[in-house]
């Protein structure tokens, strides 16, 4: 594994994440229902396994299974607190005095007295330039400096699906991390926000590295020997992994022999070329994405330069 300084924080991650989101969701392929014991122990022997080699980061949040996530790390948080930074999330729609209770509940079921990193939880509604606006000026952003001031986390971050919700808390620099989703198949926030990010020495961590099984199930439909050996799995990982702007993919992993598949993936991969540096060929198709995101575009930007 290796480790990757993350901003402006003093956090050295792993450039796995263990994404905890799929404890807290049923599978009805793997038999998976998170609210049996037998549930807990295999997610427990998940992280444990995570831990053992060499990711250091968990990803969770308040409303995985409804706490049951969280839970389900706090077991494991009550022997290893010491050995990961320890990441969770709340509803950013939320009163100034909701989160930080929201924080509380979170620091009880995860048996812990402070986060690493807290993050206001984009979810799938994103944000309006309203809600951009009440998270800055309403009290979230005062609530969560607030948790920081009392040593209840070390750091604040921000996520979002889509980049352009983000643009303006990046330029507010007042967090110090954004999670959004860039994988193979979405890669808008690849010509101007990643770079945005890097000026403004942020975090990224990217959801859905795997792209939550979109790419996989559209292969099978179109060319299912790509998915023989989990193939189009390894080309989704390969392509999030080679980029050097993504400091840590958080990747949903609900077994240990998942993680022990995909550590094995990451340290027997030797990266050919960093992806930052291959022109994005159909970007202009994101040039009107990044004007509407508020980008002062650059049609110069846009034209694909070779070697
Ligand atoms: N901030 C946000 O709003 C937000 C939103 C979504 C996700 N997230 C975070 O991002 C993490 C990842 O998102 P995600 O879990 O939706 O998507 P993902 O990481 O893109 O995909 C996860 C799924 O991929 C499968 N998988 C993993 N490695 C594989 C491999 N080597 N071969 C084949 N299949 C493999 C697993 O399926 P099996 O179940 O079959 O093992 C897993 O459930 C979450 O856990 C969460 O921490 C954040």
């Amino acid at each position: 594994m290796d480790y990757v300084q993350y901003g402006k924080t003093d956090m050295k991650v792993s450039r796995i994440t263990l994404g905890c989101m799929p404890f807290g969701s049923p599978s009805k392929k793997s038999g998976f229902d998170p609210t049996t014991d037998e549930s807990f122990q295999q997610a427990e022997r998940a992280i444990d396994c995570a831990l053992d080699n060499g990711i250091n980061v968990l990803d969770t949040a308040d409303n995985y299974g409804g706490g049951l996530s969280e839970m389900m790390v706090g077991r494991v948080m009550k022997r290893r607190r010491n050995d990961c930074y320890l990441w969770t999330k709340c509803d950013p729609r939320s009163t100034y005095d909701e989160i930080i209770a929201a924080c509380e509940a979170s620091l009880k079921r995860l048996n812990t007295d402070h986060f690493d990193l807290y993050q206001l939880h984009g979810g799938s509604q994103g944000f309006s330039p309203e809600v951009q606006d009440y998270i800055l000026h309403g009290g979230p952003l005062d609530a969560m400096l607030e948790l920081k001031r009392r040593g209840l986390t070390r750091y604040i971050g921000i996520t979002a699906e889509e980049y352009s919700d983000l643009v303006t808390c990046v330029k507010s620099d007042q967090f110090d991390s954004v999670q959004i989703c860039y994988n193979i198949i979405r890669q808008g926030a690849g010509v101007n926000f990643l770079r945005l990010c890097k000026e403004h020495n942020v975090g990224v961590s990217i959801m859905r590295p795997n792209t939550s099984g979109i790419f996989q199930r559209q292969m099978a439909a179109l060319m299912p020997e790509l998915n023989e050996g989990d193939k189009s799995s390894y080309l989704a990982l390969a392509f999030a992994i080679s980029d050097s702007r993504i400091h840590t993919l958080c990747l949903g992993m609900r077994s240990p022999e998942r993680v022990m598949q995909n550590v094995n993936f990451y340290n027997n991969f030797k990266i050919p070329r960093d992806m930052a540096e291959v022109p994005i060929l159909t970007s202009k198709v994101y040039m009107e994405q990044d004007k509407e995101a508020g980008f002062d575009v650059k049609p110069e930007d846009y034209i694909v330069k070779t070697k």
